[in-house]
């Protein structure tokens, strides 16, 4: 099973994949954690991309398509896979489509406002990068993560102007990917506005 989780920042792409990998045992590529761990080995590739991420704009295409084809190559991909924010352009879309094809893309549906308020308040911790909210998922201990006591900290790309700029990037670039989906009959649309339990049985039903 090939899958992809398609939906503007916030939606809560990585909070189902995390559940969704570990119930269907397929591997979570989540290209936004990928750059992340980059930026912090010090790679050329994760210094180039930082400049970027930090002010909410995306990746270059060739990059990220170089990025995924590697990890595709991994054998733990062999049977499937999980995309989490790949691909997140038409052109990062015809590249994959060129080594696989996804049996399914979700598009998580939620409203500008509510976007906003889950990126705002969203904490992560700085050890094992599990994520929490301070309204909607808080931790069991102010500040420090439930399951590693890492300190918890904002991400660089969770404050207001970096958010503006990264729900306009996502209508302009990553929209339009629904139209692409849909066209290939793969595109399912899930209400991620609800509860995060809810969310998951919405999920699991477009899966199928
Ligand atoms: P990435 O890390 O992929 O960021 P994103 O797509 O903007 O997604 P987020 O991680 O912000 O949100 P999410 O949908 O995963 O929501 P989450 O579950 O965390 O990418 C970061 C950057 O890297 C990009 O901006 C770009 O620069 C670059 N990049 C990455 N991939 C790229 C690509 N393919 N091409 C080019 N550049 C690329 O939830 C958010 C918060 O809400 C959390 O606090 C959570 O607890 C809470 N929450 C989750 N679900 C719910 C719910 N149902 N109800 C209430 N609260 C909820």
């Amino acid at each position: 099973m090939r899958l992809s989780l398609l939906g503007p920042p916030g939606a809560g792409k990585g909070t189902q994949a995390v559940r969704l990998s570990a119930d269907l045992k397929l591997p979570h590529v989540a290209t936004g954690d990928m750059l992340r761990a980059a930026i912090a080995a010090g790679d050329p590739v994760g210094i180039e991309a930082k400049r970027r991420i930090d002010r909410g704009a995306l990746v270059p295409d060739e990059t990220m398509v170089q990025l995924v084809k590697q990890r595709l190559a991994k054998p733990d991909c062999a049977a499937g896979v999980l995309f989490d924010g790949f691909p997140r352009t038409v052109a990062q879309a015809d590249a994959l489509e060129k080594v696989v094809r996804l049996d399914r893309v979700v598009l998580f549906e939620v409203a500008a406002a509510a976007l906003v308020e889950r990126l705002g308040g969203r904490r992560v911790c700085s050890k094992c990068g599990r994520n929490f909210h301070v309204r909607f998922a808080p931790p069991k201990a102010a500040g420090a993560c439930d399951a590693c006591a890492g300190a918890l900290i904002q991400r660089d790309d969770d404050r207001e102007e970096a958010i503006r700029n990264r729900l306009q990037v996502y209508e302009e670039q990553t929209a339009p990917l629904a139209a692409y989906y849909d066209a290939r009959k793969t595109l399912r649309r899930v209400d991620a506005a609800a509860p995060p339990d809810r969310v998951y049985e919405s999920l699991r039903r477009a899966l199928g």
